[in-house]
Protein backbone atom coordinates (compact mmCIF):
# COMPACT_ATOMS: atom_id res chain seq x y z
CA UNK A 1 0.00 0.00 0.00
CA UNK A 2 1.43 3.33 -0.54
CA UNK A 3 1.90 5.89 2.02
CA UNK A 4 2.55 9.52 2.39
CA UNK A 5 1.99 12.37 0.15
CA UNK A 6 0.64 10.57 -2.37
CA UNK A 7 -2.49 9.55 -0.02
CA UNK A 8 -4.12 12.85 -0.05
CA UNK A 9 -6.79 12.39 -2.04
CA UNK A 10 -9.45 9.93 -3.04
CA UNK A 11 -10.47 9.51 -6.48
CA UNK A 12 -13.77 7.87 -7.67
CA UNK A 13 -13.34 6.28 -11.29
CA UNK A 14 -16.02 4.23 -13.07
CA UNK A 15 -18.42 3.33 -15.57
CA UNK A 16 -21.36 5.85 -16.44
CA UNK A 17 -23.89 5.17 -14.54
CA UNK A 18 -22.15 3.89 -11.26
CA UNK A 19 -22.86 7.10 -8.96
CA UNK A 20 -19.54 8.19 -8.89
CA UNK A 21 -20.62 12.22 -8.85
CA UNK A 22 -23.70 11.76 -6.55
CA UNK A 23 -21.37 9.06 -3.93
CA UNK A 24 -18.60 11.63 -4.46
CA UNK A 25 -20.02 14.50 -2.93
CA UNK A 26 -21.36 12.44 -0.11
CA UNK A 27 -17.81 10.87 0.81
CA UNK A 28 -16.53 14.78 0.78
CA UNK A 29 -19.41 15.91 2.75
CA UNK A 30 -18.38 13.17 5.13
CA UNK A 31 -14.49 13.38 5.32
CA UNK A 32 -14.53 17.57 5.37
CA UNK A 33 -12.61 17.00 1.80
CA UNK A 34 -13.19 19.62 -1.11
CA UNK A 35 -15.61 18.14 -4.16
CA UNK A 36 -13.90 17.97 -7.84
CA UNK A 37 -15.70 16.70 -10.69
CA UNK A 38 -13.59 16.40 -13.79
CA UNK A 39 -16.59 16.97 -16.14
CA UNK A 40 -17.76 19.74 -13.95
CA UNK A 41 -14.08 21.55 -14.76
CA UNK A 42 -13.94 20.72 -18.37
CA UNK A 43 -17.36 22.35 -18.23
CA UNK A 44 -16.32 25.53 -16.18
CA UNK A 45 -13.14 26.22 -18.69
CA UNK A 46 -14.59 25.77 -21.95
CA UNK A 47 -17.86 27.05 -21.24
CA UNK A 48 -19.48 24.33 -23.46
CA UNK A 49 -21.57 21.73 -22.19
CA UNK A 50 -20.04 17.76 -22.67
CA UNK A 51 -22.77 16.83 -25.28
CA UNK A 52 -21.69 20.07 -27.56
CA UNK A 53 -17.80 19.32 -26.83
CA UNK A 54 -18.31 15.62 -28.50
CA UNK A 55 -20.37 17.27 -31.02
CA UNK A 56 -18.59 20.14 -32.08
CA UNK A 57 -15.19 19.64 -31.11
CA UNK A 58 -15.14 15.48 -31.08
CA UNK A 59 -13.84 13.24 -28.28
CA UNK A 60 -10.06 13.59 -28.81
CA UNK A 61 -10.84 17.05 -27.85
CA UNK A 62 -12.39 16.18 -25.26
CA UNK A 63 -9.67 13.67 -24.24
CA UNK A 64 -7.29 16.64 -23.74
CA UNK A 65 -9.17 18.63 -22.02
CA UNK A 66 -9.77 15.57 -19.77
CA UNK A 67 -6.10 14.87 -19.72
CA UNK A 68 -5.10 18.51 -18.80
CA UNK A 69 -7.74 18.63 -15.97
CA UNK A 70 -6.31 15.56 -14.84
CA UNK A 71 -2.97 17.09 -14.37
CA UNK A 72 -3.93 20.44 -13.17
CA UNK A 73 -5.22 18.34 -9.91
CA UNK A 74 -1.86 16.82 -9.15
CA UNK A 75 -1.28 19.60 -6.44
CA UNK A 76 -4.43 19.48 -4.63
CA UNK A 77 -4.87 17.94 -1.78
CA UNK A 78 -8.04 17.12 0.44
CA UNK A 79 -10.56 16.30 -1.93
CA UNK A 80 -12.73 13.62 -4.10
CA UNK A 81 -12.18 13.84 -7.47
CA UNK A 82 -15.23 12.05 -9.03
CA UNK A 83 -13.46 11.27 -12.58
CA UNK A 84 -15.55 10.60 -16.42
CA UNK A 85 -16.11 7.02 -17.10
CA UNK A 86 -13.98 7.14 -19.63
CA UNK A 87 -10.27 9.07 -18.08
CA UNK A 88 -9.27 5.87 -17.72
CA UNK A 89 -8.62 4.80 -21.51
CA UNK A 90 -5.94 7.03 -22.56
CA UNK A 91 -2.86 4.71 -20.51
CA UNK A 92 -0.86 7.85 -19.69
CA UNK A 93 -4.06 9.03 -17.44
CA UNK A 94 -3.60 5.23 -15.27
CA UNK A 95 -0.68 6.47 -13.43
CA UNK A 96 -2.03 10.06 -13.08
CA UNK A 97 -4.56 8.60 -11.48
CA UNK A 98 -2.93 6.60 -8.92
CA UNK A 99 -0.39 9.89 -8.44
CA UNK A 100 -3.36 11.77 -7.02
CA UNK A 101 -4.82 9.67 -4.28
CA UNK A 102 -6.49 6.46 -3.33
CA UNK A 103 -8.25 5.53 -6.42
CA UNK A 104 -12.09 3.85 -5.61
CA UNK A 105 -13.71 1.87 -8.89
CA UNK A 106 -16.89 2.02 -8.33
CA UNK A 107 -19.05 -0.79 -10.66
CA UNK A 108 -22.66 -1.75 -11.05
CA UNK A 109 -24.46 -5.11 -13.36
CA UNK A 110 -24.89 -3.69 -17.09
CA UNK A 111 -29.01 -3.54 -16.65
CA UNK A 112 -28.70 -1.30 -13.49
CA UNK A 113 -26.44 0.97 -15.27
CA UNK A 114 -28.47 1.04 -18.19
CA UNK A 115 -31.59 1.81 -16.33
CA UNK A 116 -29.43 4.65 -14.48
CA UNK A 117 -27.97 5.94 -18.14
CA UNK A 118 -31.55 6.26 -19.20
CA UNK A 119 -32.84 8.85 -17.37
CA UNK A 120 -30.93 11.37 -19.09
CA UNK A 121 -29.16 12.06 -22.73
CA UNK A 122 -26.26 14.04 -22.22
CA UNK A 123 -24.25 11.49 -22.32
CA UNK A 124 -23.11 11.63 -25.81
CA UNK A 125 -21.44 8.33 -26.13
CA UNK A 126 -24.45 6.33 -25.18
CA UNK A 127 -26.64 8.08 -28.05
CA UNK A 128 -27.25 4.99 -30.34
CA UNK A 129 -29.51 2.91 -32.00
CA UNK A 130 -28.66 0.12 -28.62
CA UNK A 131 -27.38 1.84 -25.73
CA UNK A 132 -27.34 -1.56 -24.16
CA UNK A 133 -24.79 -2.99 -26.83
CA UNK A 134 -22.74 0.08 -26.77
CA UNK A 135 -22.61 -0.35 -22.69
CA UNK A 136 -21.73 -4.02 -23.27
CA UNK A 137 -19.20 -3.13 -25.49
CA UNK A 138 -17.56 -0.22 -23.72
CA UNK A 139 -17.35 -2.20 -20.59
CA UNK A 140 -15.48 -5.23 -22.18
CA UNK A 141 -12.36 -2.71 -22.88
CA UNK A 142 -12.82 -0.66 -19.80
CA UNK A 143 -13.58 -3.15 -17.08
CA UNK A 144 -9.79 -4.33 -17.47
CA UNK A 145 -8.55 -0.93 -17.18
CA UNK A 146 -10.91 0.17 -14.13
CA UNK A 147 -9.31 -2.69 -12.08
CA UNK A 148 -5.99 -2.33 -12.91
CA UNK A 149 -6.02 1.39 -11.71
CA UNK A 150 -8.01 0.99 -8.94
CA UNK A 151 -6.59 0.12 -4.86
CA UNK A 152 -10.02 -1.13 -4.39
CA UNK A 153 -13.78 -1.56 -5.99
CA UNK A 154 -17.16 -1.44 -4.73
CA UNK A 155 -20.11 -2.80 -6.25
CA UNK A 156 -22.89 -0.12 -6.04
CA UNK A 157 -25.88 -2.64 -7.71
CA UNK A 158 -28.84 -2.24 -5.47
CA UNK A 159 -27.03 -0.45 -2.80
CA UNK A 160 -27.95 3.52 -1.94
CA UNK A 161 -25.20 6.30 -2.50
CA UNK A 162 -24.80 6.33 1.20
CA UNK A 163 -24.15 2.38 1.70
CA UNK A 164 -21.92 2.92 -1.26
CA UNK A 165 -20.09 6.42 0.39
CA UNK A 166 -19.36 4.19 3.98
CA UNK A 167 -17.51 2.24 2.10
CA UNK A 168 -15.43 3.96 -0.06
CA UNK A 169 -14.36 5.88 3.20
CA UNK A 170 -13.83 2.46 5.11
CA UNK A 171 -11.73 1.46 2.53
CA UNK A 172 -9.69 5.28 2.25
CA UNK A 173 -9.02 5.47 5.77
CA UNK A 174 -5.82 3.93 6.03
CA UNK A 175 -4.51 5.46 2.94
CA UNK A 176 -5.39 8.56 4.20
CA UNK A 177 -3.68 8.72 7.45
CA UNK A 178 0.04 9.77 7.47
CA UNK A 179 1.96 6.88 8.74
CA UNK A 180 3.42 7.84 12.60
CA UNK A 181 6.62 6.15 12.30
C1 LIG B 1 -17.72 9.47 -20.61
C2 LIG B 1 -18.33 9.59 -19.39
C3 LIG B 1 -18.98 10.85 -18.95
C4 LIG B 1 -18.32 12.05 -19.64
C5 LIG B 1 -18.33 11.85 -21.13
C6 LIG B 1 -17.57 10.59 -21.56
C7 LIG B 1 -17.15 8.15 -20.98
O1 LIG B 1 -18.88 11.00 -17.53
O2 LIG B 1 -17.01 12.21 -19.19
O3 LIG B 1 -19.67 11.79 -21.55
O4 LIG B 1 -16.32 8.09 -21.91
O5 LIG B 1 -17.49 7.15 -20.31
P1 LIG B 1 -19.72 10.11 -16.47
O6 LIG B 1 -18.98 8.84 -16.28
O7 LIG B 1 -19.72 10.96 -15.25
O8 LIG B 1 -21.09 9.92 -17.06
Amino acid sequence: MKSGVASRNVVLVGFMGTGKSSVGRLVAARLGFQFIDTDARIIQETGQSIADLFRVRGEGFFRACEARVLDALQTTNSAVVATGGGIVVPPENRPRLAQLGFVVALTADPETILERVSRTTKRPLLQTADPRATITELLSVRTALYQATAHYIVNTTGRSHSEVADDVIASARAFLVEPTS
